[in-house]
């Protein structure tokens, strides 16, 4: 960081994320890559999801898209939560509109086997390379999955609703539990690191399937585990922005503030001067426009994008975002006027 050009280090994102003044609020979308771009769908065609996610040329392009595209204040990796684990030589896939399914679930101390420590991930390693001299002053920020949705994915075998297998395992072999959660801790660490060394300005940990646990199991079951990939962020690279996001997490900000962020990311479920008092000081928030919003005429997007601008004042830093990802159907011109709204209404 303290050798990022000038222009990179005083982006209005970074500037955000570390609670200072801005010129206008910093504003990207999770998913912004992605299925809602034309340009995306034509230059996948014919290439796997994740086969793509290993090829340096392709994440560079695709990271790039939605920054030329929409002029947002960063681009995010194109990457995906399982990454890491492909590297590591699990037997998955990403099935579309489905999702991540794991071959052969993880659900005994002997599965544990099949999750060694991460040794490296040289493709996305140049991917990063690439990305950072093409970018110039625009952050990129890197991003993994926290340990309990990867542990969802790689427990329950794929997507679930209610993740019943997850939580019967936690609830039923708590030391099961830890093993796995501390196994996953170290690949995501290393995973975050390989991003971090390769030169990205900021990371975020989604624990986008969290919101399934009340606050005290949060606390016995995940937090310290997502702390220690947070605390090792900030020990190997110290002044990197750390953001923390899950969906349904209501009940949870306080606690997900306390497992180290830097920037609580907060579902369109609370407001977030709300966030902002749940969370506490010392940290920014970061959202939370409900993705459907973008479907409704243009001047309801607008009247709900500055009511998330007005309730964003509240806290101490504000990085304009969505609830939750991009929805595939989206206009994607929807998203490009956000952006312009975003701009002209907080541009001092
Ligand atoms: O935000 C970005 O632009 C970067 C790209 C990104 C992807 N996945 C690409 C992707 C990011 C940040 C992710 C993270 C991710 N992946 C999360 C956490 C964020 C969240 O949304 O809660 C989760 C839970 C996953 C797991 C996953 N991968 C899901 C649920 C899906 C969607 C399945 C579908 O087809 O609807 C994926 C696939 C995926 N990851 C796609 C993209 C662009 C779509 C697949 C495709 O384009 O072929």
């Amino acid at each position: 960081m303290s050798h990022a050009a000038p222009e990179l280090r005083e982006s209005a994102f970074l500037r955000a994320c570390r609670r200072e003044p801005v010129q206008h609020t910093p504003v990207w979308f999770m998913r912004q890559a992605g299925r809602a771009l034309p340009e995306y769908r034509k230059i996948r065609v014919g290439i796997p999801m994740l086969e793509s996610c290993f090829r340096p040329d392709l994440v560079t392009e695709i990271t790039l898209q939605p920054v030329r595209r929409f002029g947002v204040d960063a681009a995010i990796l194109f990457s995906d939560i399982v990454v890491p684990l492909k590297a590591l030589g699990l037997d998955l896939d990403i099935v579309a509109g489905v999702g991540p399914v794991i071959a052969e679930p993880v659900r005994t101390a002997a599965d544990l086997d099949r999750l060694p420590p991460l040794e490296g991930a040289p493709q996305v390693a140049e991917a990063v390379r690439l990305l950072v001299a093409e970018l110039g002053g625009t952050p990129l920020i890197g991003f993994a999955g926290a340990p309990f949705t990867l542990a969802s994915y790689l427990v329950e075998g794929g997507p679930s609703k209610d993740q019943r297998t997850t939580k019967a395992l936690m609830y039923g072999d708590p030391p099961l539990w830890n093993e796995l959660m501390a196994r996953l801790a170290d690949i995501t660490l290393a995973f975050l690191r390989v991003q971090l060394d390769a030169g990205v300005s900021a990371v975020q940990l989604f624990d986008s399937w969290v919101g399934a646990l009340p606050a005290e199991d949060y606390r016995a079951y995940v937090l310290p585990h997502s702390a220690r990939i947070l605390a090792g962020v900030a020990a190997s690279h110290p002044g990197v922005p750390r953001i923390h996001f899950g969906v349904g997490t209501g009940e949870l900000l306080h606690d997900m503030g306390q497992a180290g962020a830097d920037v609580v990311g907060v579902d369109f479920r609370v407001p977030l001067d709300e966030a902002a008092r749940r969370i506490g000081p010392g940290k920014a928030v970061q959202g939370n426009l409900d993705p459907t919003v973008l479907f409704a005429p243009t001047p309801v997007v607008r009247e709900m994008t500055s009511r998330v601008l007005a309730q964003g004042r509240a806290a101490e830093g504000h990085i304009f975002n969505l609830g939750h990802g991009v929805l595939p159907e989206t206009d994607p011109d929807a998203l490009t006027r956000v952006v312009e709204h975003v701009h002209e209404a907080t541009s001092t």
